[in-house]
C-alpha cells in the first residue's frame, strides 16, 4: 500500500477542523512497546489520527511513537478523553499533554456522561479556550444527554463518539447528531473483533474480493461516520487501512443495515459502567 494512498481523507468539524476519517484507536492496548509499536505502524502506514484517553493509561507510548515516527505534530489527529470521575478537565488535560508531549491536542472528549451531561463542560470549554484542545466533544452521550449537555453549552460538541457497528446502528442517535453538527465517530467498530465471525458480514466480504474487517470498516465510512479500529498487529493495522479502494453495494449496504440490533436507537450504550 502506498504509505500516502489515504492520509488525506478527512473531514470538516463544525467548528472548521479537519479531522482524518480513519483513525487508530488503542484501547485496552497496555502502555509500553505493544503500545509504541501499534502507534509506530500506523503512522508508517499512512495513518494521521491516533485516538486514546486518560482511562486507557497509554497516552505516554502515544506521545513516543509519535515523536518516533518523525512527523510533523500538526500533521497527525491525536484525541484525548477526560477522565470525567475526575473534577477539572482542564487541569486534568495537563497531564494528558505532558504525557503526550505535546502542546495541544486535537480533540478532546468527555469519555462518558459521569455525574450528568453538563457536570464537565464548563472545564471541557475552558481547556479549549486555553488552547489546549482545539476541538471538544464527547463520547457515550445519548439523544436526551447531547440535547441536555448543548442547551448550556457555550462551546458546542463537535464531535460524539460512540460504539457502532452495522449491529448497532443506532440511526437516531447518527440523525439527532447531524441535526445538531455533531459529527459521530465510531469506536468498536468490528464489535472488538466479535463479528468478524458474522456469516452476512463473510459473505459479503467473499462478495467483493476483501476481508470481514474490511467490509465492517467500510460500512462505517459509506454511512459517513469516523471509524477507528484497534489493532495491534501490523498486517491488520495495514488492512484495516484498505478501505477507500472499494464500494459496497446499495444491497451490501442494505444488507448489513439489517444487522443491526438496537432497533434505530437514540441510545449510546445498552449498559452503562457508571452511575
Ligand atoms: P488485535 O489487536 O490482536 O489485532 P474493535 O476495533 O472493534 O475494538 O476490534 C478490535 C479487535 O479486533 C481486536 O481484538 C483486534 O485484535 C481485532 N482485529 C482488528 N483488526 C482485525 C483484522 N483486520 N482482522 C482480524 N482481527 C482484527
Amino acid at each position: 500500500m502506498p504509505a500516502d494512498s489515504f492520509d488525506g481523507r478527512t473531514r470538516e468539524l463544525a467548528d472548521g477542523n479537519q479531522i482524518p476519517v480513519l483513525g487508530l484507536g488503542v484501547w485496552q492496548v497496555p502502555n509500553g512497546r505493544e503500545c509504541v509499536n501499534a502507534v509506530l505502524w500506523a503512522l508508517e502506514l499512512g495513518y494521521r489520527h491516533i485516538d486514546t484517553a486518560q482511562a486507557y493509561g497509554n497516552e505516554a507510548s502515544v506521545g513516543e511513537a509519535l515523536r518516533r515516527s518523525g512527523i510533523p505534530r500538526e500533521q497527525v489527529f491525536i484525541t484525548t478523553k477526560f477522565q470525567p470521575s475526575r473534577r477539572n478537565a482542564a487541569t486534568e488535560v495537563e497531564g494528558s499533554l505532558k504525557r503526550l508531549g505535546v502542546e495541544y491536542v486535537d480533540l478532546y472528549l468527555v469519555h462518558w456522561p459521569a455525574g450528568g451531561p453538563t457536570r464537565a463542560w464548563p472545564t471541557m470549554e475552558q481547556a479549549h479556550g486555553l488552547g489546549y484542545a482545539r476541538s471538544i466533544g464527547v463520547s457515550n452521550f445519548n439523544v436526551t444527554e447531547l440535547a441536555e449537555m448543548m442547551a448550556g453549552a457555550t462551546v458546542p460538541p463537535v464531535v460524539d463518539q460512540v460504539n457502532l457497528s452495522p449491529f448497532t446502528y443506532r440511526r437516531a442517535l447518527i440523525d439527532e447528531s447531524r441535526a445538531r453538527n455533531v459529527e459521530v465517530e465510531a469506536y468498536s467498530p468490528l464489535g472488538t473483533g466479535r463479528h468478524l465471525a458474522n456469516g452476512t458480514v463473510n459473505r459479503i466480504a467473499s462478495r467483493t474480493g476483501r476481508t470481514p474487517a474490511q467490509v465492517l470498516l467500510r460500512w462505517c465510512l459509506q454511512h459517513d461516520l469516523v471509524v477507528l479500529p484497534k489493532s495491534t498487529h501490523r498486517p491488520r493495522i495495514e488492512e484495516n487501512a484498505q478501505i477507500f479502494e472499494f464500494v459496497l453495494s446499495p444491497d451490501d449496504m442494505a444488507e448489513l443495515d439489517s444487522l443491526d440490533r438496537t432497533d434505530g436507537t437514540g441510545v449510546a450504550l445498552e449498559r452503562k459502567w457508571w452511575r
